[in-house]
């Protein structure tokens, strides 16, 4: 029998080497049609050489900007920026080489078809810097824009908006594993989560697959060593508040 497809979708890795490479050791034996990436790439953590590079050679790359990568390539983007996330954009820039540097300020502004129906973006499909928090926000994003899924990232909390006959219902993701069978009815949008960064109190990288041919929708929350990345980023002389919310998931 022929393979499924199916779709490995990551965010948010934020230059955290020790979450991004423990997610790639856990799907290293498994086939993608495509690795869908929904951008910040970089900011915050330590290590953006290493996740960049590894970033690059990943095998059947869909790949998107994010607000962070964007202000490699332009710091006026960075007016909403707090000052640590400022610090770490600033340090970046002067700690990665040539070609990571061109390679990020290079990336493509979101959104992005991967099939029919089937669209990624970062923020929102109409604002890479929007956060999609609420019913409201999913509404204006279903109202504004036609698909049928969209996988969005920024703000690394992994949930699901389902539009449905009746309105819009809101699923919080919480736990280690969650899978689900998307209705061909509906339409949804969708947050893996963040690999790099996470912020529901969950401090284990979160990332997602997706069986296009059965609609099968998985997320996974996988733990890895946190406080490697604390200590690299305390060693780096970034802020001392970023290694404390990668311990609490915050
Ligand atoms: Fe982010």
């Amino acid at each position: 029998m022929a393979k499924r497809k199916r779709y490995l979708i990551i965010s948010d890795i934020h230059s955290n080497e020790e979450a991004f490479f423990a997610v790639l050791r856990t799907i290293a034996r498994r086939r993608y049609e495509a690795i869908l990436c929904l951008g910040d790439i970089i900011g915050y953590g330590a290590s953006p050489n290493k996740v960049t590079t590894k970033v690059r050679k990943l095998p059947g790359l869909k790949i998107i900007r994010g607000n962070h990568d964007k202000v490699m390539a332009n710091e006026s983007h960075m007016a909403n920026f707090n000052n640590s996330a400022k610090t770490a954009i600033m340090w970046t820039k002067t700690i990665l080489n040539r070609e990571n540097l061109e390679y990020i300020s290079s990336l493509p502004k979101g959104p992005l078809e991967i099939e029919k129906g089937l669209i990624i973006c970062h923020g929102s499909p109409f604002d890479e810097d929007y956060y999609l928090f609420s019913e409201f926000d999913a509404y204006q994003v279903f109202e504004r824009r036609d698909f049928n899924i969209c996988f969005f990232g920024h703000t690394h909390f992994p949930c699901i908006f389902v539009q449905t006959n009746s309105g819009i219902i809101f699923k919080n993701l919480r736990g280690d594993y969650h899978e689900e069978i998307l209705k061909k009815e509906y339409r949804y949008l969708i947050n893996p989560g963040s690999i790099g960064q996470p912020r529901d109190r969950n401090p284990q990288a979160s990332f997602a697959e997706y069986y296009p041919e059965t609609r099968r929708f998985v997320l996974r929350r996988i733990p890895y060593d946190i406080e490697k990345a604390a200590q690299k980023i305390i060693k780096a002389k970034l802020p001392e508040n970023l290694a404390n919310r990668l311990r609490l998931g915050t």
